[in-house]
């Protein structure tokens, strides 16, 4: 592997700590690695494969140096602002917000499922959304080898998802409050269907994002997907389960046999033992688990499908740097 300069923007937030995390747990192969965040937190240290990095306030010359890649997850305004800077000095941004995504030229990378995509960017590859990149890595092989007619949606969100303020709402509705910094309502004991804001048609925006991104990153802007998107009381990983229209027939034991067979996820699916994906069991891994396979009996071709991941690692960060180990392994 090519050695190349790293920089990570919103090093110090939940998504920027799990960087440093995954490249070091990864060993990714970095000569020398900057850390930005706000002004407020200069001069803070974070650590990555054992070295103390200064954490440093991002400016419009943060990306003077010689930086090959910069992974950022900073919210959409800063990278809307910094994206560019970064990309005109011939930085290849890869960036987590949802702000690039959806934007003509730039890909919408999952590695495992359309990897040729990223060589189509102009140094900015955007990271699709945390539910939608594990609905990929599931429709993937379904797709390859069988088509896909309609796509259903359905997930359970952990509060991860929302950052520090998702996380304390659940801690302290848990110990009753019913005070909340992040969502419209107590977590604690409930599930909610609203996450981010509502359109104009009912949707939110998190289910409009799935759907959007869905038909891009399969390349098939006419394929049917609806969504529903659920926050549940769980801290982290997220759950969904997909019912899946195929344009050909299948044998339930080829689905089994796909999913076996595929890189990136790890097949859990024995019933009668009580083996089937659980939160608790993604937590901390890069895997996409799928399980409860079973034939929807009420449409033609209809398959029923469990797929979990831990969000902020496959979800954001991991797959994150699973583009920029493509980007140095060419
Ligand atoms: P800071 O910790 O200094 O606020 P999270 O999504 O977990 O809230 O993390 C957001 C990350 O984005 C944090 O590292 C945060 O830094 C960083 N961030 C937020 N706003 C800016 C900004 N205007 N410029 C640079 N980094 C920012």
């Amino acid at each position: 592997m090519k050695k190349v300069n790293i920089a990570v923007v919103g090093a110090t937030g939940m998504v920027g700590r799990t960087f440093l995390k995954v490249l070091e747990e990864r060993d990714f192969p970095y000569e020398k690695i900057y850390c930005y965040a706000s002004k407020r937190s200069a001069g803070m240290k974070v650590k990555c494969k054992g070295e103390d990095i200064i954490v440093e306030e991002l400016t419009e010359s943060s990306f003077d140096r010689d930086i090959d890649i910069a992974l950022f997850s900073a919210g959409g305004a800063t990278s809307e602002k910094f994206a560019p800077i970064a990309a005109s000095k011939g930085v290849i941004v890869i960036d987590n917000s949802s702000h690039f995504r959806m934007h003509d030229e730039v890909p919408l990378v999952v590695p495992e499922v359309n990897p040729e995509a990223i060589w189509q960017h102009k140094n900015i590859i955007a990271n699709p959304n945390c539910s939608t990149i594990q609905a990929m890595v599931a429709l993937k092989p379904l797709q390859d080898q069988y088509g896909l007619d309609r796509v259903v949606i359905s997930t359970y969100q952990a509060v991860s998802g929302s950052g520090v303020k998702g996380v304390t709402d659940l801690e302290e509705g848990l110990k009753g409050s019913t005070e909340t910094l992040a969502y419209p309502h107590p977590i604690a004991n409930n599930c909610i269907p609203h996450i981010d804001v509502f359109m104009d048609n009912g949707y939110t925006k998190e289910e409009m994002k799935m759907i959007d991104e869905t038909k891009k990153i399969l390349n098939d802007a006419e394929l049917k997907v609806t969504a529903t998107a659920v926050r549940v009381p769980l801290y982290d990983c997220h759950s969904e389960a997909l019912n899946v229209q195929l344009s050909k027939e299948f044998e339930i034991e080829d689905i089994f046999k796909l999913y076996e067979a595929y890189d990136g996820i790890i097949l859990q699916d024995d019933v009668s033992n009580n083996v089937y994906p659980l939160a608790t069991t993604a937590k901390g891994t890069d895997d996409v688990y799928i399980g409860r396979i079973r034939r929807d009996f009420s449409i033609d071709n209809g398959i029923n499908i469990w797929v979990v991941a831990d969000n902020i690692r496959k979800g954001a960060a991991s797959n994150a740097i699973q583009i920029a180990e493509v980007l140095i392994n060419r």
